[in-house]
């Protein structure tokens, strides 16, 4: 299967109605994993000095952008493939006024050609859209400059076979996943280093639970309320199950880059 385009995305998952409603699960301003709370905590663990310049790969509705640069004081560009989430985000970032630090834009970041630009690259839940990860890699690299850091959460999954409900759930959304253990060897392969794969399932466990909880508390007319409810019960069974894991990766851009 090939790479997701816009038409693919605005068209299924990110459809305008979705997107809101993701969101209502998800927390203010977030389509992923743990919402705000995570997203604070990976930022801080950057160590980001303010005024630092972090790009935001596949920045969706921009909850992260926007968190750095309100309580990091960090310069962002968020860019995104989608129409209708940037079309979301750039209203919410005109509200916030904090367009002095924040750039938002529509754009493949297979195509992105900056170069040692950023002092982090950062993206939360956005790969497992991409097929051609040695090129994404080789990009987001080349757009670090020497010493910078890439830090990012994706969807990954265990060793096959996996049960018949995941594999119909990964082909059904024509997503792109790796063990963590494949998945760092391409980041070393990109000629990044000091690579670090964590498996982050279990907090993925917890989030799941607490996201499930507040869907059962939440109004949606029922049609919707029932198949998120079944999709979150899934997504947990299938996590708990070993077959859907969720992998935080960091790694740091040597002054030379091999490979
Ligand atoms: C699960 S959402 C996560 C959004 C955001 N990172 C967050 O934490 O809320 C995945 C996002 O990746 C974007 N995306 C997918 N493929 C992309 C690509 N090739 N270039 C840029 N963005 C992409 C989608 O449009 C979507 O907004």
């Amino acid at each position: 299967m090939g790479e997701n385009t816009q038409e693919t995305l605005d068209s299924a998952q990110y459809r305008r109605e979705s997107i809101l409603r993701y969101e209502r699960v998800y927390g203010e301003d977030f389509v992923s994993p743990g919402g705000a709370g995570i997203a604070r905590e990976l930022i801080a663990s950057l160590g980001l000095e303010p005024g630092a310049r972090v790009l935001d790969v596949g920045c969706g509705l921009g909850g992260s952008a926007f968190l750095m640069a309100r309580d990091f004081g960090l310069r962002v560009d968020g860019i995104d493939l989608s129409r209708n989430m940037l079309e979301l985000a750039t209203q919410k970032l005109e509200s916030r006024g904090l367009g002095d630090r924040v750039t938002l834009r529509r754009g493949d970041c297979l195509e992105l050609d900056a170069e040692d630009t950023y002092d982090a690259v950062y993206s939360r839940d956005v790969f497992l859209h991409i097929a051609d990860k040695p090129r994404l890699l080789r990009v987001l690299a080349r757009a670090l400059r020497p010493g910078g850091r890439l830090l990012f959460t994706d969807y990954c999954c265990g060793p096959k076979p996996w049960r018949d409900d995941f594999t119909a759930y990964v082909e059904s959304r024509g997503y792109h996943l790796h063990t963590l253990e494949a998945y760092a060897a391409l980041l070393i392969g990109a000629g990044l280093a000091r690579v670090e794969a964590e498996d982050w399932t279990p907090r993925f466990v917890e989030v799941l639970g607490r996201e499930l909880e507040r869907l059962e508390r939440l109004e949606f007319d029922a049609a919707d309320r029932d198949s998120l409810l079944a999709s979150w019960r899934q997504k947990l069974e299938r996590a708990r199950g070993g077959d859907h894991r969720w992998g935080l990766f960091r790694a740091v851009k040597p002054d030379v880059v091999e490979g």
